[in-house]
């Protein structure tokens, strides 16, 4: 059979469309429960998002999950609340693997405890009770992990900032 020009442009797109498929799959956390469905996807380009939000304890050390994020592993992944909250935050981030159950947290929010994520923080040195987690791409594999926003005792209003 005599391969044609038009041929080969067909194999190179379906290759592609099917290249694309996997990505969207990867980029997935089929995990999360249907009704977490709210969590807010945030671009890894490098960029620094800002988000604000609220957050009032409704069980110790439970976060209420917010963003998701697709790591390529390329670059550290910073999320902030230092000096941007007006409560004691905690911070955290968790692997899809996770999230095959989650609690209820405040407002309707899916929830997950501090102990269940893959990295923490808490009190972040200079940012007084307010938190800053930072994840270097040694630190992590490539793939989508969830961000919850949690508060230590009481809660109130928090402007988050993520880079990734
Ligand atoms: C969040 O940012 C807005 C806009 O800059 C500001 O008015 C507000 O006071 C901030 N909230 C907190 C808790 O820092
Ligand atoms: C509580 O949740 C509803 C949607 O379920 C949302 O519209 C509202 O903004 C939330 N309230 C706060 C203060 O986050």
């Amino acid at each position: 059979m005599k391969i044609t020009s038009t041929m080969l442009v067909c194999v190179v797109l379906m290759m592609a469309k099917l290249c694309a498929v996997g990505d969207a799959q990867a980029a997935g956390c089929s995990q999360l429960p249907q009704r977490c469905s709210y969590i807010q996807e945030i671009e890894c380009d490098g960029t620094t998002h800002s988000f604000s939000g609220s957050y009032h304890p409704t069980d110790a050390d439970l976060t209420s999950l917010r963003y998701s994020i697709t790591s390529y592993g390329n670059r550290n992944i910073v999320v902030s609340t230092c000096n941007t909250a007006d409560f004691d935050t905690q911070l955290a981030l968790f692997e899809c693997s996770a999230l095959v159950q989650v609690e209820s947290a405040w407002n309707g929010t899916c929830g997950k405890y501090i102990r269940d994520s893959l990295y923490h923080n808490d009190d972040a040195t200079g940012c007084d009770m307010t938190s800053k987690l930072m994840i270097r791409p040694i630190q992590i594999e490539s793939g989508t992990y969830i961000i919850g926003v949690g508060a230590y005792s009481v809660g109130g209003d928090f402007n988050v900032t993520i880079s990734c």
